[in-house]
């Protein structure tokens, strides 16, 4: 194992220090991640040559992630992807969210778990390098209920997995639903949109959405449509196919359902190949949906990275996940998280090249 180094990142416009863990391995993958929000913010991963990138977009600088809008590379809570109307009954009890997304509350409200600063501890699992990011989020904050103590594990495997552990507890009845919000170019941020990279998503089903990207509440075959990924196909191969799901999102942003026999049991949720470098992203999840965007909403505004900018569908998100908008849909898996419960998911990013 290699010991992971720890560098001041900046100081947040709070005066706090926020500071970047590197955790590499013997293969020449390194994942920076900065205890603001929890973001991965520098992925470097080799190639079929052997030659490394950095896949992920994002900020050179803290200022970068305090202002962002896109999400990318952060910890998303308390809840990801949208609840409607930021309101949801919990055992009679009407909780209002701050709605930040028009009528909506989006991936945790105004302020959410990718702007607040955690406590960060260097851990080591199994002989590879981890870091243990906390964060204690009080009682109402963004209008959840309880006092949520989160915890967050990233782990660098000697395989070339980033796993991350999500875990909490809460003294409250309240719902939960953790992501990470990492934005993915295969062929390195910057060089280009990723129309070409090639995705299977095991998944038959999908949670059809109406005009305001919230769930109809219908579970969906994919079968004959443009969301049918049961076989790789280039994200551009049907992007601009005439489908109503795809207009309505602009492109890609829905939650697949992946095919699953036990429930807690971690599957293959996705894969993603990059034609051009070789590399491939294969995701395995404990969690029961998968949101697969399209970086539709990417127009061009934000300038990355080593000054590159990002026009629309210069990356794409593979956000594990339980499905948006659940707790009102009682007929979806349940988010909701008692006093006296432990809240657990897993998710494994795994890289390789061919
Ligand atoms: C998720 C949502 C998208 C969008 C992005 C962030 O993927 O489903 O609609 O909000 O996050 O821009």
């Amino acid at each position: 194992m290699k010991a992971m180094k720890k560098r001041l990142f900046a100081t947040t416009c709070e005066g706090e220090d926020a500071f970047l863990y590197t955790l590499s391995n013997q293969n020449g993958v390194q994942a920076d991640i900065t205890n603001y929000g929890g973001a991965i913010v520098n992925l470097l991963l080799p190639d079929r040559a052997g030659k490394l990138a950095d896949v992920v977009l994002g900020y050179d600088t803290l200022a970068g992630y305090e202002t962002d809008k896109a999400y990318f590379g952060g910890i998303i809570g308390r809840f990801a992807n949208r609840i409607a109307h930021g309101r949801f009954t919990l055992h009679g009890v009407t909780c209002t969210l701050s709605r930040n997304n028009g009528d909506n509350s989006l991936h945790g409200g105004a302020i959410g778990f990718n702007k607040r600063l955690w406590t960060a501890k260097e851990i080591s699992s199994n002989g590879a390098p981890a870091l243990e990011l906390t964060y204690l989020s009080p009682d109402a904050e963004e209008g959840y209920p309880g006092n949520l103590s989160a915890r967050v594990v990233y782990t660098l495997t000697p395989q070339n997995e980033l796993k991350i552990d999500y875990s909490a507890t809460t003294d409250k009845n309240t719902v939960l639903n953790l992501t990470n919000h990492s934005y993915f170019n295969l062929a390195g941020q910057g060089e280009g949109d990723i129309l070409g990279h090639g995705v299977t998503i095991h998944a038959r089903h999908f949670t059809p959405v109406n005009a305001n990207l919230i769930p109809t509440g219908e579970i969906r075959s994919v079968k004959g449509t443009p969301l049918d990924f049961s076989r790789m196909a280039t994200i551009g191969s049907r992007i601009s196919a005439d489908d109503q799901q795809l207009k309505l999102a602009g492109g890609y942003d829905h939650n697949w359902i992946p095919d699953r026999e036990g429930d807690r049991a971690l599957v293959l949720a996705a894969e993603v190949h990059e034609p051009g470098s070789g590399r491939v992203l294969e995701v395995f999840t404990s969690q029961p949906g998968v949101q697969f965007y399209s970086g539709n909403f990417l127009d061009g505004t934000i300038r990355g990275k080593q000054g590159n900018v990002y026009q629309r569908r210069y990356g794409f998100c593979l956000e594990t996940q339980h499905y948006p908008d659940s707790p009102n849909h009682p007929d979806f898996p349940s988010t909701e998280l008692q006093p006296g419960q432990h809240y657990r998911e897993t998710t494994v990013f795994r890289f390789s090249a061919r």
